[in-house]
């Protein structure tokens, strides 16, 4: 067994002055005896779950004087971030301000778009040209060099929480770099590290896994196992080759990373992502995701986090169909994680987009809403990431939408293969034998401000930022944290400089992970421009969304009927008013039936006085009830 951690500066217990409370321990004696028996139902062994309860207590005590107020703050407001208030945006330290230090000095720019809630994609050390984007973590200690340091980081959560804003970090768990000291002991043959990991002499065991286990990247790293020449082993490798698969099966690397996540709160970031959550636990014959024993390791996490730094939120990154997904909230009474994200809903926003045709989203939010009030999703439109096609392909064949075909139809559309589209954007992962394939590209260049941009074709352009303005409107309605995209407030479109990069070319994600551009935040202020018009009208939704209590998350969200296959109303009932949205996603005028009367939140004005509604293709209203016809429930005359 290991030493007692030094390196987080712990306090040894005997120094705590007298009459202090022994807050952790509280704490920790809350879950101790649930925490206990998952860790020797998992591990059964006692020595290293001592380690561990010794090593919480002393990270614990290394933990900042401001961060434990931050968590007795949140711990007395267990709401805090279900509220109405918060906005998100997701962004590259890098191409954002160029290091850390640079988001610092732009922090200004983050506060006038509204922000509050800022994820800065993955920044520790990661080797150049083998990083994934920085999801191939070769010290999760260190910051990536042209980055900064760890101090700055520290120095920048100390700012954004000065200013209001919560820090969100991926915590890149299912795997190491090969860079990493753990991946190059291991590789020089210490056993010890070897066992970190799955290493196997012969092909006999990767190939019965390889018989149940999908791909991930199937075009880019095929199979899920690396032959290693100078081992003479395979090791597991389920995204790049050089994503070392971490074996959570060895306490060892629970523990060891379990210290990792925590020196991240310790830095004083607010949120951990949970990167690629549901492929920690590997079992032979079966696929490797969301096992059990998954659950179990997040439901360990959670304690220990509600133990040591309770003002630390888990954010899962699970990227699956909808029943997958629900499950890693836990239960109410022994929950996982606090957020995940909702990403069948924003698959389904695209595929309404090129369908015209709400019925999928209207079912898709009617299980959404269905949900106990507890589940907190983050919403977006765009992330990092591809969007894959991942719908209800029961329920969409019952209308006629097949599977492969549908996926075909929706990446011709996007592309902008087909005669009627609007969208830029390219492939990622095609599959040429299952003709299977994703697809990347920034919200703009889809909504088709690319394309009437590039053609100077203004009523192009109009069309192209009303559909931006209205997904967003669509997002910000629902409840949870919506998270904006580091440029789409802008209108920022593809960057097809990532094909000149060998690192890069391969990698179509890159299309929508260009540099910041700075040039068009200048437009913000110039009348006309996209960018004013884009960034005011989402300045405008996000503030009327933080001013109205029925979008926090223990509002009743409702979806209703329109009549009309390209309309879409949703309904919020809040404690003290009750707000709707009813959204055009086709590209015709519509005339939407209206007695409820009400009034428009954006304008003021009053709304279906003559029992109707018209929109224009891609429109959409935000009204609240007039308190009468919320009581009699009827509708209202003109
Ligand atoms: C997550 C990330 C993705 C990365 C993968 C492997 O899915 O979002 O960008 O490639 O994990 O770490």
């Amino acid at each position: 067994m290991k030493e007692k951690k030094d390196i987080f500066g712990e306090r040894p217990d005997g120094e705590r002055p007298a009459g202090e409370k022994d807050i952790f321990g509280e704490r920790l004696a809350v879950h101790y005896d649930e925490l206990k028996w998952l860790y020797m139902e998992l591990y059964n062994d006692e020595a290293h779950f001592t380690e561990l309860c010794d090593n919480l207590r002393g990270i614990y005590n290394a933990r900042k004087a401001s961060l434990k107020a931050l968590d007795a703050k949140r711990e007395a407001d267990p709401e805090w971030f279900r509220g109405s208030g918060l906005l998100g945006m997701m962004m590259y330290v890098g191409q954002f301000a160029g290091n850390l230090k640079g988001v610092a000095e732009h922090l200004d720019y983050v506060k006038s778009c509204g922000v509050n809630y800022l994820h800065l994609m993955p920044l520790m050390e990661s080797p150049a040209g083998r990083s994934d984007g920085g999801y191939a973590v070769a010290d999760f200690r260190k910051v990536q060099k042209e980055l900064g340091t760890v101090e700055d980081l520290e120095a920048l959560a100390v700012q954004c929480h000065e200013q209001g804003i919560s820090l969100c970090m991926d915590f890149v768990m299912n795997h190491t770099s090969e860079d990493h000291e753990w991946a190059r002991r291991a590789r020089a043959g210490e056993k010890e590290y070897q066992d970190r990991y799955f290493f196997y002499d012969r092909w006999e065991i990767p190939m019965q896994f390889e018989k149940t286990v999908p791909q991930v990247f199937p075009t880019t790293a095929p199979g899920n196992f690396t032959w290693l020449p100078d081992v003479g082993k395979h090791v597991m490798t389920s995204f790049y080759p050089y994503q070392w698969d971490l074996n959570y099966a060895n306490p060892v690397v629970f523990n060891e990373m379990v210290y990792n996540y925590l020196f991240l709160a310790n830095l004083g970031i607010d949120v951990i992502r949970l990167d690629a959550v549901p492929y920690i636990w590997k079992e032979l014959g079966t696929t490797c995701r969301n096992l059990p024993q998954v659950h179990t390791l997040v439901r360990m996490m959670r304690m220990i986090g509600e133990a040591v730094c309770p003002g630390v939120l888990l954010l899962g990154e699970v990227v699956m169909e909808p029943v997958k997904v629900a499950p890693y909230f836990g239960t109410v009474e022994k929950p996982e994680c606090h957020m995940l994200y909702n990403v069948t809903t924003m698959a389904t926003i695209w595929h309404t987009v090129a369908t015209q045709d709400v019925r999928l989203l209207k079912k898709q939010l009617d299980i959404v809403y269905g949900l106990p009030a507890e589940y907190t999703f983050l919403n977006y439109l765009r992330c990092h990431d591809d969007i894959g096609w991942g719908l209800d392909y029961d329920t969409l064949s019952q209308w006629g939408m097949q599977q492969i075909p549908h996926k075909q139809f929706l990446n011709d559309f996007f592309t902008g293969r087909l005669e009627d589209s609007f969208s830029r954007g390219e492939l990622y992962n095609n599959d040429p034998i299952t003709r299977d394939a994703r697809f990347c590209g920034t919200t703009a260049s889809m909504c088709g401000v690319e394309k009437a941009g590039f053609c100077g074709d203004e009523h192009g352009m109009e069309r192209a930022i009303r559909l931006d303005v209205m997904l967003h409107a669509f997002m910000l309605f629902q409840a949870g944290i919506p998270v904006i995209y580091s440029g789409d407030e802008v209108g920022q479109v593809n960057d097809y400089s990532y094909k000149e990069d060998p690192e890069k070319r391969m990698d179509s994600r890159y299309i929508h992970r260009g540099v910041f551009q700075w040039n068009l935040v200048k437009n913000i202020e110039k009348e006309g421009t996209v960018q004013e018009r884009l960034f005011k009208s989402l300045r405008k939704l996000e503030t009327l969304r933080a001013e109205h209590e029925a979008f926090e998350a223990r509002a009743k969200a409702e979806t209703c009927e329109s009549g009309d296959d390209g309309v879409l109303i949703l309904k919020r009932t809040g404690t003290a008013e009750t707000l709707f949205g009813i959204f055009n996603f086709s590209r015709e005028r519509k005339e939407v039936p209206w007695t409820e009367g009400g009034t428009d939140l954006l304008t003021g004005e009053r709304i279906g006085g003559d029992g109707k509604v018209w929109l224009r293709p891609y429109d959409f209203v935000w009204g609240i009830l007039e308190p009468d016809c919320r009581r009699a429930g009827t509708a209202r005359e003109a």
